[in-house]
């Protein structure tokens, strides 16, 4: 039976798709072009390579979703955490690991290790929220997450770690660097075309869920990184944007970074 809602947004793309190729006169060797493009990035993308959603994202659809469907949330300091995109290299299943563990599988030379705390709490009231999970991912110094390195153990850089009844977390990642989106097929070359650079800045993703509480997808930046305000799939919000600091007296981490996270009920 008819979906209402897909009849009238159906409805609205092919009318701005329409004046849009009318606009740019858009010819047929250009639509096959477009086809091609689609297509090749439809070959490659497999739970390795995300790169359909690579290709989307350089247009900012999935930043903007994510204004749009957050609309609501502020990018204030006291305001409930802001999201940022989900990406394409979350995976399911990530281990769970205990507090303080770290989620550096493999020796790393002059990696900076860094220690992350901080607190889960209920926005409006400030109390602690008991069994969140804490879901993290990042990139290893080389720029590519686990699933798409075959030399990074499975799972490396990921974890799940579920807060106690002080909605407090901690563990162990490494300071992220700056990274280029995999470059090296059609969202590459559609990037090198319209002389784009590839860059995200540093970043480290989080998904947040707790019983009775909205879900939370972001990623906080760090704030030496020169792409901060020049990211290629504009994600950043000033309110994501955290400074590490140098940690004493432990020889786990050379440096830490507190950071709380505000959830909204339902
Ligand atoms: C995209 C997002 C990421 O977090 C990343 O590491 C690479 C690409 C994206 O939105 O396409
Ligand atoms: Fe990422």
């Amino acid at each position: 039976k008819a979906n209402p809602r897909l009849k009238k947004v159906f409805g609205s793309l092919v009318q701005h798709l329409h004046d849009f190729l009318r606009e740019n006169e858009v010819t047929l060797d250009e639509f096959f072009t477009a086809i091609e493009m689609v297509n090749s990035c439809g070959r490659m993308s497999d739970d390795k390579r995300n790169e359909t959603q690579l290709l989307i994202d350089l247009l900012g659809v999935e930043s903007l979703c994510d204004e749009i469907t957050y609309k609501l949330a502020t990018d204030a300091p006291d305001a409930p955490t802001a999201t940022a995109i989900l990406g394409p290299f979350w995976r399911e299943n990530a281990p769970k690991l205990p507090m303080d563990a770290s989620i550096v599988k493999n020796e790393i030379p002059d990696a900076e290790h860094t220690y992350i705390f901080g607190k889960v709490t209920d926005f409006a009231t400030g109390k602690p929220i008991e069994g969140a999970k804490v879901d993290v991912w990042h990139t290893a110094p080389n720029g590519l997450y686990e699933q798409q390195d075959p030399d990074q153990p499975d799972m490396n850089l990921r974890g799940i770690f579920t807060t106690g009844e002080d909605g407090k977390y901690s563990f162990y990642c490494l300071r992220p660097t700056p990274y280029p989106i995999p470059y090296d097929g059609p969202a590459g070359k559609l990037l090198k075309l319209l002389d784009r650079h590839p860059m995200r800045p540093a970043h480290i993703h989080f998904i947040l869920t707790a019983p009775n509480y909205k879900p939370l997808v972001t990623q906080i930046f760090d704030r030496r990184d020169k792409y901060i305000s020049n990211d290629t799939v504009f994600a950043v919000k000033d309110s994501l944007v955290v400074d590490f600091k140098p940690r004493e007296g432990d020889p786990k981490a050379q440096l830490e970074l507190p950071y709380d996270f505000r959830l909204v009920s339902y």
